[in-house]
């Protein structure tokens, strides 16, 4: 209700001023402990061990610093994903990097992993801690874009963030950092993969997080193969499917030719496609966090069937605002009604 209010206001801000504007007020929304308490409503599900109140998330890149994880948790969310994080604070990419393109209901950015680095997180998620604000929080890590070894930039995040994450998110699909994506091929991804185990099992081998990979919607089918192997060999807990898209479906806006990454409506069919072929590719085993223009309970549905055990959303708030993960969660517990089913997880991989 205040989003529709404001949103002319918001819009007529550049997209990133407007993004600012978004995380200072949802620092105002109080969050005491217990808000997002762990549920065992209708709608909570198990994923790698982890017990989610709801199958909504925030994805990645909306509250790159940590700074308003229990207010979004607030609103609604089941989890969200802070990040992506990288070990020293970075820039990012000159501006203008963000783009609303408002007729195709779409985002192009290519921030290039702004962020505060992995100081300003650690304080802003031991100070939570120490409020007892106990909702999911994953913690989305990445390396710096100048970095000479880029696998140690992760090992580094991985012991850095392990004590405080409900779960990590090793992010090797980012569009926007040179030859980042390059760490999905199978020998680098096995290599980084172990390095990031071995860093998170050395600082917390009680209660280890799970390990979330978050791969590219650009993918052939070989290197889909090959990541669910190594997912499967080296017991991920998800697949996030998947971050933004370099190919560009046709766009009626005039920024459709900038670089960087496309999310938003025309990202759908081709992030619930890999969905499929992940699901195919690892017959089930390894559970998947189904992302990319899932704008409505109805996306979000579809996702789930296709064998998404969770759904996150970032690009359908921009043009929808922040409640919008509770009437999605609440749009799907009605759709799971409706189709006789008891849980959500009796209703992944059913399409
Ligand atoms: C992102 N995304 C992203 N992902 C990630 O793993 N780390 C990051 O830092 C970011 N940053 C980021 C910034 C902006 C402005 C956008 C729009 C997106 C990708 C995001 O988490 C998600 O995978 C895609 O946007 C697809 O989902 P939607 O936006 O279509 O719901």
């Amino acid at each position: 209700m205040l989003f529709r209010l404001l949103k002319p206001a918001i819009f007529a801000l550049d997209s990133e001023t407007a993004h600012r504007f978004a995380i200072a007020g949802l620092s105002k929304l109080p969050a005491r402990p217990g808000d997002s308490a762990l549920g065992s409503g209708p709608l909570a599900i198990d994923v790698a061990g982890l017990q989610f109140p709801n199958p909504v998330g925030v994805a990645a890149g909306f509250d790159k610093d940590a700074e308003v994880p229990d207010a979004l948790l607030r609103l609604g969310f089941g989890f969200t994903e802070v990040g992506s994080i990288t070990p020293r604070p970075q820039a990012g990419n000159p501006k203008p990097r963000l783009f609303r393109l408002a007729e195709d209901r779409a985002v192009i950015n290519r921030m290039g992993f702004n962020n505060a680095g992995a100081q300003a997180a650690l304080e802003q998620l031991e100070q939570r801690r120490a409020r007892g604000m106990s909702g999911m929080v994953g913690v989305n890590i990445g390396a710096n874009k100048d970095s000479e070894d880029r696998i140690a930039d992760y090992a580094a995040m991985a012991r850095l963030m392990a004590p405080l994450a409900s779960y990590l998110a090793v992010n090797v699909s980012s569009p926007n950092t040179p030859g980042l994506r390059a760490l999905q091929d199978e020998d680098a991804l096995t290599a980084l993969i172990d390095g990031v185990i071995a860093a998170r099992d050395a600082v917390s081998p009680e209660n280890p997080p799970p390990i979330f990979l978050k791969v590219a919607p650009d993918l052939e089918p070989a290197d889909i193969e090959a990541i669910a192997r190594i997912a499967l060999e080296k017991r991920l807990g998800a697949l996030i499917v998947s971050n933004t898209t370099i190919s560009r479906p046709a766009l009626k806006s005039r920024h459709a030719a900038e670089t960087g990454g496309l999310s938003g409506a025309p990202l759908k069919q081709l992030a619930l496609q890999r969905v499929r072929d992940f699901r195919a590719a690892t017959g089930g085993a390894v559970p998947l966090i189904g992302v990319g223009g899932i704008a409505s309970a109805d996306d979000a549905w579809e996702r789930i069937r296709a064998g998404a055990s969770l759904v996150q959303v970032y690009s359908a708030m921009v043009y929808e605002g922040p409640g919008l993960g509770a009437r999605i969660a609440k749009g799907v517990e009605r759709m799971m009604k409706r189709d006789g089913f008891t849980s959500i997880a009796e209703a992944v991989g059913t399409e």
